[in-house]
């Protein structure tokens, strides 16, 4: 059976959980997080790509990767939530190709700063899981097999 493959995608300064304010991300790095992923992955029986950028750039490129390979994408778009229309641009490609994009948080931004209760990312994915800490990915994970 071939497995089907999702992208695992997280935007910037998710490279710093573990030391980033922990009190709101918890103690567990994104080494943790890409094993319990891994993990997960393997027991729903899909196959996983497990990336962190700080460069829009860069994670709009893996966006568009994604899609030409059908994969589905789990991303943490971390800041690039609340302003980057570029990200947004390149999600929409994804759901409009037919394929699924969850926007998944650690944190519940909603109960957050200002700032952070608008996603600009929302409008185009699937689904969005968000405030579970690294269990918002596994969810997602499991969304996506079911
Ligand atoms: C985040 C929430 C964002 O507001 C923030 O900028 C992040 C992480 C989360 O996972 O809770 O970097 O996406």
């Amino acid at each position: 059976m071939n497995e089907s493959l999702v992208y695992v995608l997280n935007g910037p300064n998710l490279d710093r959980l573990g030391s980033r304010e922990p009190e709101i991300y918890g103690s567990q790095d994104l080494q943790d997080v890409a094993d319990l992923v891994s993990r997960e992955a393997g027991s729903l029986g899909l196959a996983v790509d497990f990336r962190q950028t700080n460069d829009e750039a860069e994670l709009i490129g893996w966006i568009h990767e994604a899609v030409d390979r059908g994969a589905d994408v789990v991303l943490n778009p971390a800041a690039f939530t609340h302003y980057s229309y570029a990200v947004r641009d390149a999600c929409a490609l994804v759901t409009a190709s037919g394929t699924r994009l969850i926007e998944i948080h650690l944190s519940n931004p909603a109960t957050r700063e200002e700032f952070r209760h608008t996603s600009v990312i929302a409008g185009v994915a699937t689904g969005t899981i968000a405030g579970f800490g690294s269990v918002s990915y596994l969810l997602a994970l499991r969304a996506l097999a079911g």
